[in-house]
């Protein structure tokens, strides 16, 4: 799996298994409560993952009742959460250029995703008219251990709203 901003492959199987360490298991503990909080995710709900990469989270809107659909720009990772999750709309797809129309779906989220979009302006502006949107950012396993991607995410996306603000 290769993560947009890093040169360090890792595979699927080995990203999506982080979530299964103590590390993991306790930072998707925390995000994954707090995710659907703010998505306040009702059944009939229609779910845009951005930057999807295996589908951890995909997967656990999936099994609230939403249709989830995710999106990516790894086929490897898609390929992954074809085989471990119920969703059947996983293409292949960049955040920049998202191939459905404006209000396609109910809400819209991007865990630790968008940090790694190169043009994030681009992606931010595309990923917008969604109605509502929760973003995530946390510390990801890459070819040497953790990275720091947090802040970046955050960062970009609050300079993204102002600038288009101003
Ligand atoms: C750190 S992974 C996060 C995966 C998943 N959201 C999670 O939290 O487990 C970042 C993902 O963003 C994807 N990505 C990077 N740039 C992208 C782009 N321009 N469009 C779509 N996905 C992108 C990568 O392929 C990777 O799967």
């Amino acid at each position: 799996m290769r993560l947009a901003a890093d040169p360090h492959a890792v595979t699927p199987e080995r990203y999506d298994a982080w979530y299964d360490t103590p590390r993991g298991r306790w930072i998707g503990g925390v995000e994954w409560p707090l995710l659907r909080s703010a998505l306040e995710l009702r059944a009939g709900d229609s779910v845009l993952d951005v930057g999807c990469g295996t589908g951890w989270f995909t997967r656990r809107v999936a099994a609230e009742g939403p249709r989830a659909v995710g999106l990516d720009l790894d086929e490897g990772a898609l390929e992954f959460a074809r085989r471990h999750g119920p969703e059947r709309q996983l293409p292949l797809a960049d955040a920049t250029s998202l191939p459905f129309g404006d209000r396609s779906f109910d809400k819209l989220m991007s865990v630790t995703a968008l940090c790694f979009v190169q043009q994030w302006p681009e992606a931010v502006a595309e990923t917008e008219p969604a109605w509502q949107t929760a973003t995530l950012a946390k510390r990801v396993p890459t070819g040497r251990g953790l990275r720091r991607t947090s802040l970046a995410g955050l960062r970009g996306c609050a300079a993204a709203r102002s600038a288009r603000a101003r």
